[in-house]
């Protein structure tokens, strides 16, 4: 053994909520890790450490007594403690510094895989502040009745009603009990309760239909402009997305059918496209069936807030017209409830309903239960319902605000898109305007505005609308008239 070698300086921070004898142990920890004490050394005994850091000793002794237990010393009795002989001696020692300035130019070993998930332009927002004008698919927290959700919490969390073990990987029965006869009745949907897996929001859902119905290299038809979050979660998935365009009847089916005939996706918001707001014609839905049947193509039908609709005929949803099961249906509670809930839901032809289960149960085995059951509660106790009625009427009156808003202050120079449905609007400018730059100066003006040109998903062809998208659901009706006269003042 080496006689009892000088230590490093070992800094310890008074002030600091991390306990002494945890900064003790760290510090000694990473003095062996980077090679500034060496194997074998002998440590200072526990009193004269103690008298030199000013520290109690108790508080050496703890940190020993750590630094022993996980192997990074030996103790011989009468003889005192020293640094493990059989840690991996480093030739080069590293220190925490080094390590710092090395980290940030050698790239992360990644895997191929991982660089498709890295590449996508998914939304990276921990959204900041409270909600404000205009934020896109932000419902309305102060109409959310939270007294009764924290009282059907509580009582759940009393034992021994709660459910802590590991959920069915298609989501608490009797919530798919009831959403499948909200889906009935309210989409004219045909669906048993064992088509529905309860997903982590509708993010979740597209994941999984990419993963378990293509190929990486397969096509996918994605609306342009469209929901990049859907974009996104194909790519991940190692997918094509093939950009089809939109017009007054929704989603192109005959440039999708002439260009990507081959591809074995179409993703379609054929309620409220987003983000432009039409609404799929019947004719459009057909030949969007008869082409999926034709190409035994799948049809991801993102039903996203169809809940909300202020006038004009309500479709029914598109799986209600499929005969030959190529539709999968993906709803979810972000736009209802609110979007940090992440609860949706997938509806899957039966013959995949067992290949679906299994799947999600290897992801992540099943989505948190506790928010299954308190919304399963909440549905069944007629809440939700209510909500939905109660915000419906809010949004209705916003979304009226909003249009009377624009056409006041903006008249001739925007042109309104269909405002008959959801929580936010489309408006193109008339004439010349950088819609990314108009953005950014409302955006440093307090304003939150997504510019419609960043929707589109092919940047070198298409011909892309310059607008906004203005999310009014989260908003009161004076903030939005104040807002709309900033906006004047931007353009
Ligand atoms: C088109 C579309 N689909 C789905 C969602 C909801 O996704 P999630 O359930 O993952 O919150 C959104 C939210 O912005 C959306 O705009």
């Amino acid at each position: 053994m080496k006689p009892a070698a000088p230590l490093p300086e070992l800094l310890l921070d008074k002030a600091s909520n991390v306990p002494l004898f945890r900064q003790l142990y760290g510090a000694i920890k990473d003095a062996i890790l980077g090679g500034q004490i060496k194997p074998g050394a002998q440590l200072p005994p526990s009193r004269s450490l103690a008298t030199t850091l000013g520290v109690s000793r108790q508080t050496v002794v703890n940190a020993y007594a750590q630094l022993l237990a996980e192997g990074y010393f030996t103790c011989t009795v009468g003889k005192g403690s020293f640094v493990s002989l059989r840690l991996p001696v480093r030739h080069t020692p590293v220190r925490k510094r080094e390590l710092q300035a090395v980290a940030p130019s050698e790239p992360p070993r990644l895997s191929d895989r991982a660089r498709a998930f890295v590449g996508t332009h998914v939304a990276l927002a921990d959204q900041p502040g409270s909600a404000r004008a205009f934020r896109t698919g932000m419902p309305a927290l102060e109409a959310f009745p939270f007294d009764v959700w924290t009282r059907l919490s509580a009582r759940r969390w009393r034992r021994p009603l709660l459910p802590l073990g590991y959920g069915d990987p298609s989501g608490f029965a009797p919530l798919r009990e009831l959403l499948a006869t909200h889906l009935q009745v309210s989409r004219g949907m045909r669906c048993a309760p064992e088509q529905i897996i309860v997903t982590t929001g509708a993010q979740q859902a597209l994941s999984l239909v990419a993963m378990m119905l293509a190929n990486g290299g397969d096509k996918v038809w994605v609306e342009s402009p469209g929901y990049r979050g859907a974009a996104a979660a194909f790519q991940a998935a190692g997918l094509v997305t093939c950009p089809v365009g939109v017009d007054g009847e929704g989603l192109c089916v005959a440039h999708g059918a002439a260009q990507y005939p081959g591809a074995k996706l179409a993703y379609v918001t054929p309620s409220h496209q987003y983000p432009l707001g039409v609404t799929m014609s019947l004719e459009r839905r057909m030949a969007l069936i008869a082409w999926a049947t034709q190409h035994k193509a799948w049809i991801v039908e993102d039903d996203y807030d169809s809940e909300y609709r202020y006038a004009g005929p309500v479709l029914a949803s598109l799986q209600s017209l499929d005969r030959s099961g190529s539709v999968l249906y993906i709803g979810t509670l972000s736009k209802i409830l609110f979007p940090g809930l992440r609860l949706g839901y997938l509806v899957v032809p039966p013959a995949l309903v067992d290949a679906f289960r299994r799947g999600k149960a290897a992801v992540d085995r099943c989505t948190a239960l506790m928010p299954q059951v308190v919304l399963a509660d909440f549905i069944a106790g007629g809440h939700f319902h209510r909500h939905i009625k109660r915000t419906h009427a809010l949004y209705d009156e916003r979304r009226a605000v909003l249009v009377e808003a624009l056409q006041r202050e903006l008249g001739q120079r925007v042109a309104i898109g269909p405002s008959n449905a959801g929580l936010q609007l489309a408006v193109a400018f008339q004439g010349a305007v950088d819609d990314q730059a108009f953005a950014d100066r409302a955006t440093a003006k307090g304003i939150e505005v997504r510019a419609l040109s960043t929707f589109y998903l092919d940047h070198a062809t298409q011909a892309r609308a310059s607008g906004l998208l203005l999310g009014y659901s989260c908003v009161q009706p004076a903030h939005i008239r104040q807002s709309v006269a900033a906006l004047r003042g931007v353009l």
